[in-house]
This record gives structure tokens, C-alpha cells and sequence, in this order.
């Protein structure tokens, strides 16, 4: 193992000092032994953590595979991940989880944490064997039908018994889908202008609604994936002021794009829960940094490009995340470094109990970090971008900061913004 001297980077925007990296933690001194990186104008962070990522492998390795997705990831400033379930076969038996588990740890990008299903097929009629996903080698504790809403309240509840013994999570896709079905876009305005079918607010609000009275009778822990509405806000408000055990995520997309953006037809743009108002993203912003919402998760959701590129009734919703949700962060927050470590490490770290990562870059801490260039622009170009999909809706927009190095244990995954291997 080599260790490594970052020069006078800024952690988390303090004076610029030196960080040294040896045997896989930060430590006192260099002993000159080290590899010397140039830290200056950099900003270190502990490296980023995504509670939700669509890693397409098994199933769809034309899209993305967990080596590609898990590059992307470094690529972004991540060194965790936690892997939806949705794949092909379903992430619903230990022997999945433990697959998924293993190709990550073969990668050695980031660590790849699965998320197990909550039902069997993703179906919502029985229960998947959480148990058996959770005292598997990929010890999983979040499990997720993500995609699809566990709609039977029955089950729902089921489920966030269970869990309670390990104290796991159901992360919930908040959908009630009969308000959805057919639902093309944002039920709003622009959804009435274009003719499209739309996704009420409403049937987000009210899963969540049910869903934290669920969590609160049953003493469970629920987490709401990528909340959209201003309505959802409100309810998430209410429910922690009563001491419900409910977290929430919002996506890097949620926080900038609208409804508008349907009005171009172009499928890039087509992702659920849908891209809603310019209100709706003022109150999902003011929540991030009141902590009404937790985290940031990116909902990286690769699709190759003959589900994407094609009309828009007939396009998979979904829109590439991780080499661009620091950026996206970035230009919504501006350089309060402790609140973007906070939503985008720390507590996506603390809420899955995901031990080395998220930790302060103090001496004796594990060494996962990132060291971001805030200075630097980019422009995005689909082709340059590591995953193996190119559904990214940013395409020819300029955006704030560049990853120059990310550290998994000490060793570095990129190295002068490019991945090492
Ligand atoms: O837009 C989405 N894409 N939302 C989801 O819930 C699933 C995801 C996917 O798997 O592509
Ligand atoms: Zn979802």
C-alpha cells in the first residue's frame, strides 16, 4: 500500500493544510514515503454516499453493469453505493444480494452495498426473504421495490414489522398507482397544454402520508426515496415534529428541472416520479437545508439507448446521476461544505449504518474522501462519461466543480480526474 500527502487541500472549506493518507486512514504525519498530490484550490470531502442507484446488473449489463456504474461513481466522488433492487433477476433471494455484493467488491470502485426487495418479483403480493438478505454476506439492512410502490398497506406494514428486529428500512417509491396509471408527465399546467397524462402530486402525498402512520404505529423506520412535491415537504414536516423514524431523499434532478422540460418531447427528460414545479423545487431546496429532506441520492437510472431514444409515451423513465450530482449540489447550495457533506455523506451513511464511510477526515478516520475542484467548469458531454449509458439530461450545460481525486481506504479510484482503472 502507498500512502499519499494531499498539499495543502481545504477540508471542507477550512485554511488549506496537508492530508496524509497511510494503510487506508488519515494520519499525523508523512513519513516521505508518500506519493505527493497538489491539493491546492482543492476541497476535501468525505467521500460521497448514494442510497440510490440503479446498477442494471444482473439483467441489463447493456446499460450498466456494476464496473461501470461503480467508475461513474468514483468518478462523481463516491465511494458508496447502495444498489436498487429492480434488476433482472430481482434482487429478492440472498444469492442475488450476494452477487450483486460480490461484483462490487471485484470492481473496487466504491462499495457496493445491495438493496434487497421488499416483495418477491417486485410484484407487491408476498414478502421477499428479507431475513435471509439480511444475514447474507451483503448484509443488507434498506430493501426497496423501487420502481414500484408497495401499494398494499398490508404488506407495507408487513414489512416494516420485519424489519424492526434488525432494525433494517423500507425505502419507499412513493406512488399510489391508480392515480398514476397511464401517467406520462407532471399533472399540472404543461401536462394539460401538452395533452399528456398526468402524475398528481397527490399520489405521492398520500403513500407518504399513510406510509409514515404505518411507520409510526408500527415504532419502524421508513425512508421516502426521491421526494418531488411541496405537499410531500408538509407531510415529512409533520411526521418528524411528531418523532416518526421516517428520512427522505431528494434527487440533484428534483432540486433544478422542471415540468417545462416535457414541453421539448424529448424523453431525456422523462423520469418518475416526474420533474414538477419551479414551486415544488423552492420547497424541495428550503427542505434539504432544513433537514425536512436528509439526503441527496441520485437515482442514477441507466437506460440503453433503445429505451430512451424513441417517442416519449414509450420511453423508460430515468436519467443518469452520478457523475453530475455533486455539481448539480453544488450549483443549488453554493460551497456550504458542511451541508454538502452532510446531505451527500454523513447522513446517507448514518441512515443506512454504513460503518468507514462518512466519517470527519481527522486523523485515525477511514481514508474515504474526494477532493473537489470548485473553481473548475465543465461542459457535459454524454461520451465523456463513464457509465454505459448516455441518458444524462445535461448535455452542452455548463456546470460548476470537477472531482480531481477520490480515495476508497486510502487508495485512490481517480487520480487527476480520471478513474484508475
Ligand atoms: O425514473 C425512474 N427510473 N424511477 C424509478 O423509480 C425507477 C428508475 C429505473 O429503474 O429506471
Ligand atoms: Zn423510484
Amino acid at each position: 500500500m502507498t500512502g499519499f500527502l494531499i498539499q495543502g487541500v481545504s477540508v471542507l472549506g477550512a485554511a488549506p493544510s496537508d492530508l496524509v493518507l497511510r494503510d487506508g486512514f488519515v494520519v499525523s504525519a508523512p513519513d516521505g514515503t508518500e506519493d505527493v498530490v497538489d491539493g491546492s484550490g482543492l476541497v476535501a470531502l468525505p467521500g460521497l454516499v448514494d442510497l440510490h442507484t440503479h446498477l442494471r446488473e444482473p439483467g441489463r449489463e447493456d446499460a450498466e453493469t456494476v464496473e461501470t456504474g461503480s467508475r461513474a461513481a468514483a468518478l462523481g466522488g463516491y465511494t458508496a453505493v447502495f444498489a436498487m433492487a429492480n434488476t433482472s433477476p430481482v434482487a429478492d433471494t440472498a444469492g442475488v444480494v450476494e452477487q450483486v455484493w460480490r461484483l462490487g467488491r471485484e470492481a473496487g470502485l466504491v462499495d457496493v452495498q445491495p438493496i434487497g426487495a421488499v416483495t418477491v418479483g417486485l410484484a407487491g403480493k408476498q414478502l421477499a426473504e428479507l431475513g435471509a438478505m439480511a444475514t447474507s454476506a451483503a448484509g443488507v439492512r434498506i430493501f426497496s421495490d423501487d420502481g414500484f410502490c408497495v401499494a398494499d398497506p398490508r404488506l407495507m406494514r408487513r414489512a416494516l414489522e420485519y424489519v424492526k428486529a434488525f432494525d433494517g428500512i423500507i425505502a419507499q417509491h412513493a406512488e399510489e398507482p391508480r392515480l398514476t396509471e397511464g401517467a406520462q408527465m407532471h399533472e399540472g399546467e404543461v401536462s394539460t397544454r401538452l395533452g399528456l397524462t398526468g402524475w398528481p402530486a397527490v399520489a405521492e402525498e398520500a403513500i407518504i402520508a399513510r406510509d409514515v402512520l404505518l411507520a409510526e404505529h408500527v415504532g419502524s423506520r421508513l425512508h421516502v426515496c426521491h421526494v418531488s412535491t411541496a405537499g410531500s415537504v408538509e407531510v415529512l414536516r409533520q411526521a418528524k415534529a411528531r418523532g416518526v423514524r421516517v428520512t427522505a431523499e431528494v434527487t440533484p434532478h428534483h432540486l433544478l428541472l422542471t415540468d417545462e422540460l416535457a414541453a421539448s418531447y424529448d424523453p431525456v427528460f422523462k423520469v418518475n416520479p416526474p420533474l414538477r414545479t419551479a414551486a415544488d423545487v423552492a420547497a424541495l431546496r428550503q427542505a434539504l437545508v432544513d433537514g425536512v429532506i436528509d439526503v441527496v441520492a441520485t437515482d442514477h437510472a441507466p437506460h440503453a439507448v433503445e429505451d430512451k431514444e424513441c417517442e416519449w409515451a414509450y420511453a423508460r423513465p430515468g436519467m443518469l446521476g452520478l457523475e453530475t450530482a455533486l455539481s448539480i449540489v453544488l450549483s443549488v447550495l453554493g460551497e456550504r461544505w458542511d451541508l454538502i457533506a452532510d446531505r451527500m455523506s454523513r447522513t446517507p451513511a448514518r441512515i443506512a449504518g454504513l460503518d468507514g464511510h462518512g466519517t470527519d477526515l481527522a486523523v485515525g478516520s477511514p481514508a474515504n474522501l474526494t477532493l473537489v475542484d470548485p473553481s473548475a467548469r465543465r461542459v457535459v458531454d454524454p461520451a465523456e462519461l463513464a457509465s454505459r449509458s448516455r441518458n444524462t439530461p445535461y448535455t452542452g450545460t455548463t456546470l460548476p466543480g470537477r472531482i480531481v481525486a477520490t480515495f476508497l481506504r486510502g487508495e485512490p479510484t481517480v487520480l487527476d480526474g480520471k478513474a484508475v482503472k
